[in-house]
């Protein structure tokens, strides 16, 4: 396969910035490039020394004056969600039960699975996203279906089918022993075949019974190679409701932490109203809080505070939530993400941001060795982000002086349109997305 040379305004975090002006936080060329071989990155630098390294037999993919950075990564979000998006007018539990519980139902079907999948997979790419952790529905061919259209595409992603045996349809609840046995199955027939990576999913303490949450204690125990997602802390209905589910536990986080389903490979999404003493539980497990603002906004649940987070030493990252989340864009999340902290008196720096969408997501999965920076020997997932993409976006970089203000602008101003190209593994994806999802119709 021939080498291809990526070239265009080349950034890559190295370390979590501290502040605006933490130049030493990121690596940047203005004139950059990215050697793809194999796959993987094999050389980054300024253009006029990567090419003389690279030789002449080469392919050029001449990306000036765009930026080039590591693919997005998204660390929660629901693909059977995907046609839920936007329904109206409800809070969580309301919400669930009116919409949620229903879609999911569909996805008992293989063909409706797959149809959705591959659109799934494209919409991340056109948003430049090139690794997610999602959940699946409760039936196994969902699962199939999302890691067979994650390997068409070459993609590192996350996933696992959903365990839930109490408050929700009969035909969307499991049993302990279903959904162990199902679960097991598809660690064995996904987890470590290509770029999959299987994550294990109560979905959360309200819809799990003490039987299936030592089952899923056991999962745990048997796969500590595999990833652990549920939610925590959303809603303060949902609150009330699983600790009366739950009333030996000390507090909501406590009912994780009684089944051992604390560690440092699990994604808890929310995790709003976390008391002092359940953010020190996850600091001491390494368990990940994962901040989903245009979920929070859009279910009206309430403010991620990340500031305690940093305080107490707790682990946290960023996600879409699709579909409660209103945007399947990492760019609008942050935007979000940002306006929700600034509330609170916080601050994020648009370092900060594209950090956290890359090595800071990277590191919550603990995967910065394979992504979330290009660095030599990483896998080549790369996105290519037009700061100029629309009429007010390329009036307003006109005035722009730094990078840091160019970021903030791509971060308050972007979506979709302005991710130029997507590549996964070195090969360019977003326009073929595109171009298949409308060939489909
Ligand atoms: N809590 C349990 N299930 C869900 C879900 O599907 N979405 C959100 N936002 N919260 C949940
Ligand atoms: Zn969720």
């Amino acid at each position: 396969m021939t080498d291809l040379l990526i070239r265009g305004r080349v950034l890559t975090f190295v370390e979590k910035p501290e502040g605006i002006y933490d130049t030493a936080s990121y690596r940047y060329f203005e004139d950059g490039a990215v050697l793809v071989r194999g796959g993987k990155v094999a050389d980054i630098g300024e253009h006029t020394d990567v090419s003389r390294r690279a030789g002449p037999a080469v392919k050029v993919a001449d990306h000036r004056p765009n930026l080039v950075l590591p693919g997005l990564i998204d660390t929660h979000l629901h693909f059977p969600q995907t046609q839920a998006i936007a329904s109206y007018g409800a809070q969580l539990l309301e919400w669930l039960n009116t919409y949620i519980f229903v879609e999911e139902q569909k996805f008992r079907e293989p063909g409706h699975a797959q149809f959705i999948a591959g659109r799934f997979m494209d919409e991340l790419l056109s948003n430049g996203t090139t690794t997610a952790v999602a959940y699946c529905s409760v039936h196994p061919e969902s699962v199939d279906a999302y890691f067979g259209a994650a390997e068409a595409r070459g993609m590192l992603m996350i996933g696992g089918k959903v365990m839930m045996d109490r408050n929700a349809p009969d035909a969307l609840r499991d049993t302990p022993e279903l959904g162990y046995d199902e679960t097991k199955y598809l660690i064995g027939k996904w987890h470590g075949r290509g770029r999959a990576h299987y994550a294990i999913s109560p979905r959360f303490a309200i819809t799990s019974t003490p039987e299936q949450m030592e089952m899923s204690r056991a999962l745990v125990a048997e796969h500590p190679e595999c990833y652990v997602q549920t939610h925590l802390s959303e809603n303060k209905d949902e609150i009330a409701f699983a600790t009366s589910l739950y009333p030996e536990a000390k507090d909501y986080t406590d009912i994780y932490a009684r089944y051992d389903l604390l560690t440092h490979k699990t994604l808890l999404g929310h995790c709003i109203y976390l008391s002092d003493r359940e953010i020190s539980v996850l600091a001491e497990t390494g368990a990940v809080g994962t901040f989903c603002p245009t979920s929070n906004l859009f279910l009206g649940s309430g403010l991620f505070d990340r500031d305690r987070f940093d305080k107490l030493g707790a682990r946290w990252s960023v996600a879409t939530d699709v579909g409660a989340g209103t945007s399947f864009s990492m760019l609008e999340t942050m935007d979000e993400a940002y306006k929700v902290l600034h509330l609170q008196g916080q601050r994020l720096s648009p370092l900060n941001s594209f950090y956290m969408m890359t090595l800071g997501n990277a590191r919550a999965l603990e995967l910065d060795d394979r992504i979330g920076s290009l660095h030599v020997g990483a896998d080549a997932d790369i996105v290519v982000l037009d700061s100029r993409a629309k009429p007010s976006m390329e009036l307003r970089m006109r005035v722009a002086k730094t990078l840091a203000e160019e970021l903030f602008i791509l971060q308050t101003m972007g979506d979709d349109r302005s991710v130029a190209e997507t590549y996964v593994a070195g090969k360019p994806m977003r326009n073929r997305a595109s171009a298949q999802a409308v060939a489909a119709e």
